[in-house]
């Protein structure tokens, strides 16, 4: 990248959401390493009360660095939900650009200024591992397929051209975050993503992808369920059909219009 179109975090620092529940062997090292790609971005770590300590850990974190902050919240609520809480907290405090990021390492932080700099020219950008240049290390093929399958779902049901509506690795202008209704999003699991993704979409903002790697946590243990799967697969049904039923809505009108055109003398 050349110097002068690098992201201006020294004056503009951004705001990284990190959700954890029992993350604590993998906040500090990825904490490093954000640092260590954007001295100046600040983290903010939703934690939910983690059973492990991943908050108390956070606390002590932030006690000897003023650029993390932490929001405990008291029941596991979901990704969702903590993404919510994040970024209501990040635009109270004014921050320009809100990036979502797992705990888990599976999103290196290396991969953060690509992302940014895209962002100069975009609304949302996505760090995709689908797109060329995107990748998957270590990821089991039943993870694959699920996800796979989820966006091809996702495009047939909502014919958005995204290739990873699902990805956790973003970066939001705040511009967008505001235009959204965000106290009306109630979607608690990895759905969250396509939602957003969704109503991004929808308000006209653009939305890029970036290639990105994603390599499987070492540590600790994914939150994917059943449930989160179910949520997802029944909310993008709802929203396609309605999407739908509003496209037949359209044509219905159309002809009328095209109909009482016709009877005019003109
Ligand atoms: N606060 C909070 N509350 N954090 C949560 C919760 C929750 O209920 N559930 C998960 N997290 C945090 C995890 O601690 C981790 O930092 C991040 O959210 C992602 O959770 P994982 O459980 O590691 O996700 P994954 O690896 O199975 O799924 C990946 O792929 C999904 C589908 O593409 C992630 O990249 C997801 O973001 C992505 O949607
Ligand atoms: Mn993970």
């Amino acid at each position: 990248m050349a110097e002068g179109t690098r992201h201006r975090d020294d004056v503009d620092p951004v705001l990284v959401v990190i959700p954890t529940y029992n993350e604590k062997a993998n906040l500090k090292p990825l904490l490093s390493r954000l640092h260590a790609t954007l001295p100046r971005a600040h983290a903010l770590v939703v934690d939910d009360g983690s059973p492990d300590g991943t908050g108390e850990l956070a606390d002590k974190l932030a006690a000897t660095d003023d650029r993390v902050h932490v929001l405990h919240r008291t029941t596991k609520n979901g990704l969702g939900a903590a993404y919510l809480a994040g970024f209501t907290w990040g635009l109270q405090h004014g921050y320009r650009t809100l990036v979502e990021m797992d705990a888990d390492g599976s999103h290196a932080p290396e991969d953060l200024p690509r992302l940014l700099e895209a962002l100069r020219d975009s609304d949302l950008v996505i760090g995709s591992r689908y797109v060329q240049g995107g990748a998957l290390v270590n990821w089991p093929l039943r993870r694959e397929i699920l996800s796979r399958g989820a966006n091809l779902y996702s495009r047939v049901a909502l014919g958005v051209n995204i290739s990873d509506i699902t990805a956790g690795f973003r970066a939001y202008r705040r511009d967008v975050l505001e235009a959204l209704s965000l106290d009306e999003v109630v979607s608690e699991g990895y759905c969250f993503q396509i939602d957003l993704s969704w109503r991004t979409v929808q308000a006209g903002f653009d939305v890029v992808e970036v290639p990105i790697t994603f390599t499987e946590r070492e540590i600790g243990e994914s939150k994917m369920s059943g449930s989160i799967v179910g949520e997802a697969a029944l909310r993008v049904a709802e929203w396609g059909l309605r999407r739908r039923l509003t496209q037949l809505r359209e044509l219905r009108d159309h002809r009328h219009v095209r109909k009482l055109r016709s009877l005019l003398p003109w």
